[in-house]
């Protein structure tokens, strides 16, 4: 063969390729893709294995139960947890009260506040068994039985919603805003909301159900 590049004989083989820099053919690169395949399909146990191994802690069924009890919206509730369970995943899978939404789990949407000795938080963001003794409040416990509770009422008046799946954590927010005496302005009211997103960019109408909830307070 010449070693004049502009003289060179055609490949041969027109399926030979440079594949990470050693001369094979297409049928052999296929070949071994397709064995990679077939041992991928045919070991689950190998791949399982592995990622077994890899798998964080938090997936692994080794760690012992813990007992805790707390106040839940006014009732005395005693749980037996992995002390690794969330007190948004308590409360929703472990009590049925599925008010409380989780959104993000990752504690950037707000969609999980609760109350917890009249403190907002987000409950994707706190074990559960750290709660001994507290005092829990989540969407369902804020009405008294019929009666709604004035910023629910508000939220209501005022349209504070759109598809509604922000709006639980939106009112324990704003439950909570009140009593920390931060609804003095729209302005106030947004910045103190912020930790809440809603999706539907209900906003303008969370701000004037907050103001107005303010003002029949402030009435009262
Ligand atoms: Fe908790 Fe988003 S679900 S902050
Ligand atoms: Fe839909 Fe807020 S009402 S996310």
């Amino acid at each position: 063969m010449s070693n004049d590049p502009l003289n060179q004989e055609p490949l041969a083989d027109l399926d030979q390729l440079l594949i990470f820099g050693d001369p094979a053919t297409r049928r052999t690169f296929l070949k071994q893709v397709a064995g990679t395949s077939a041992a991928l399909a045919l070991s689950p146990t190998l791949v399982t294995k592995k990622a077994e191994a890899a798998a964080p802690a938090a997936t692994r069924p080794d760690t012992e139960a813990v007992e805790v009890q707390f106040v839940l919206n006014g009732r005395a509730v005693q749980l037996r947890l992995d002390p690794r369970v969330t007190l948004l995943d308590a409360l929703r899978e472990h009590l049925a009260l599925t008010g409380t939404k989780k959104g993000c789990d990752h504690g950037q949407c707000g969609a999980c506040t609760v109350l917890v000795n009249g403190q907002r938080i987000n409950s994707c963001l706190s074990f559960a068994v750290t709660h001994e003794g507290d005092e829990i409040t989540t969407i369902e416990g804020l009405a008294k039985g019929e009666e709604l509770h004035p910023v629910q009422a508000a939220f209501l008046e005022h349209d504070g919603f759109q598809c509604g799946y922000c709006t639980p954590g939106q009112i324990c927010s704003a439950v909570a805003l009140l009593r920390e005496g931060h609804a003095g302005s729209d302005g106030e009211i947004r910045e103190w909301m912020s930790g809440n997103i809603c999706r539907c960019g209900a906003y303008p109408n969370i701000v004037a159900a907050i103001r107005a909830a303010k003002a029949k307070e402030s009435a009262a």
